[in-house]
């Protein structure tokens, strides 16, 4: 075999799991229908931000392709692609159904098969099914199949990837010795479950945080209507007290927080805990909107919204609510739309023009800072300094400091 790993979806997991594997000395090639992507990649580009891999890309040797012949060159093969949830409360599995249809014919005896993208409990059993079926090998003598979630938080792989243990779910002795000798090259613990259990490890970590926020956006909430400060009332709460620590406020998105309560609810017909979390979490965009009306109108005004990225410090904008806040200000039909958002470069979504900062700080009669952007916290003097001296700011993230949803900078002044 040419290739010890192969890594089918090179997106913002399957990436740098490949050149964080080739750094370990595990010959990985990188498999893709993106062909863009490919070229980036075989350019030693990487196409999105990443900490540390740009660097690490230029000094390894990975390469990319979109021949999935190439699958028969390779001992490992690990799907990493994306598998969003449908409107519906349903997981879209047309990208890992392309995969499998596409590699079915390329599987040989030996191949060990490792399932890496978040699904919903016993899709790796539908795996299962499928490739005995299709290419008529048994897994655990023939073939080998595991599903090994990836737990990384984007901008943190070239750390977590190493120091985070792994989590192997097999149904067979084989598989999961199989998918360790992957692992190892990486990891420092290793624990051994069924597939269930692994896919339910993911997803009740991610859940969990998902939840936790919520319960940070519905305090806030609650805070508001008594017409008390949620930041004070948290910090107290917080201060020196020994039995768990609540979050701050803030937008809840992403492409897989927002949707891994999905994947459990797609088999619960009831209201449940993890459908509230989600209501709650989504409905922080309007909130914000509604409050600021309550001290101004937005008709009429230009508005400037600080961020569009999905979380502070990266330039994916998958499932970012601010989008969503964007549509509920527009409905309130201003005059004009700023957006800056400092991680991105050119045209946001191929929908809105990334302004400069200081145009947007220069025209705007409210400014959303919807965003805790490192970019805006270093500068967050600077920011309002140079608004307009009347502005509103909109700052659930308590970027300012100053302890308000909303403030005027005339009272930032005071
Ligand atoms: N992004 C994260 O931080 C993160 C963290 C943990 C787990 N996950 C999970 O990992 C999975 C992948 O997420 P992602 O963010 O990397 O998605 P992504 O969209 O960035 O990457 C998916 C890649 O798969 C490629 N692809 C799609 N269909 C293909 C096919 N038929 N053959 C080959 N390549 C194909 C796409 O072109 C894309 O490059 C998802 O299940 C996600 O929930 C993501």
């Amino acid at each position: 075999m040419n290739y010890q790993v192969g890594i089918i979806g090179i997106g913002r997991v399957g990436l740098p799991l490949g050149l964080s594997l080739t750094k370990n000395g595990v010959k990985t090639i990188g498999f893709d229908i993106n062909e863009q992507v490919i070229e980036l990649v075989n350019n030693k580009k990487m196409p999105f931000k990443e900490t540390g891999y740009d660097e690490l890309m230029t000094k390894i040797n990975f390469t990319a392709t979109s021949d999935m012949s190439k699958i028969k060159e390779v001992e490992n093969i690990i799907i990493t692609v994306g598998t969003p949830l449908l409107a519906h409360i349903e997981t879209d599995l047309t990208q890992l159904n392309a995969v499998l249809t596409g590699i079915a014919p390329f599987i040989q005896k030996g191949h060990n098969l490792i399932l890496r993208s978040t699904v919903a409990p016993k899709t790796t059993w539908y795996v299962h099914h499928f490739l005995e079926l299709k290419t008529g090998f048994k897994i655990g003598s023939d073939i080998f199949l595991s599903f090994c979630p990836e737990r990384i938080a984007e901008g943190k792989a070239l750390e977590e990837l190493e120091t985070l243990p792994q989590i192997i779910g097999s149904n067979d002795l084989q598989s999961g010795k199989k998918a360790e000798a992957v692992f190892s090259n990486l990891a420092k613990k290793i624990f051994h479950t069924d597939y269930t259990s692994a896919e339910l490890v993911k997803l009740f970590n991610n859940i969990y945080r998902y939840i936790n926020f919520s319960i940070s956006n519905q305090f806030a909430i609650i805070a508001e209507n008594y017409h008390v400060n949620v930041y004070e009332i948290l910090r107290m709460a917080n201060h020196d007290y020994p039995r768990g620590q609540i979050s701050s406020p803030g937008f809840t998105a992403g492409t897989c927080l927002r949707k891994d309560f999905g994947m459990i609810n797609e088999t619960n017909p009831y209201s449940d805990l993890l459908l509230n979390a989600w209501k709650v979490n989504e409905y922080i965009p309007r909130f914000l909107v509604e409050k600021l009306m309550l001290q101004t109108t937005i008709y009429g005004k230009t508005i400037g919204v600080l961020g569009y990225s999905f979380k502070n410090d990266t330039d994916d904008t998958r499932d970012s609510l601010v989008p969503k806040m964007i549509r509920y200000i527009s409905r309130e039909v201003p005059k004009k739309l700023m957006i800056h958002e400092p991680n991105i470069t050119g045209k946001l979504d191929g929908l809105f023009e990334n302004e400069s900062l200081q145009d947007t700080l220069k025209e705007s009669d409210v400014i959303f800072i919807a965003l805790n952007h490192t970019a805006f916290k270093m500068n967050i003097a600077q920011i309002i300094a140079d608004a307009k001296d009347d502005c509103w700011f909109v700052d659930y993230w308590n970027v300012s400091g100053t302890d308000k949803i909303i403030f005027n900078k005339k009272d930032f002044k005071k």
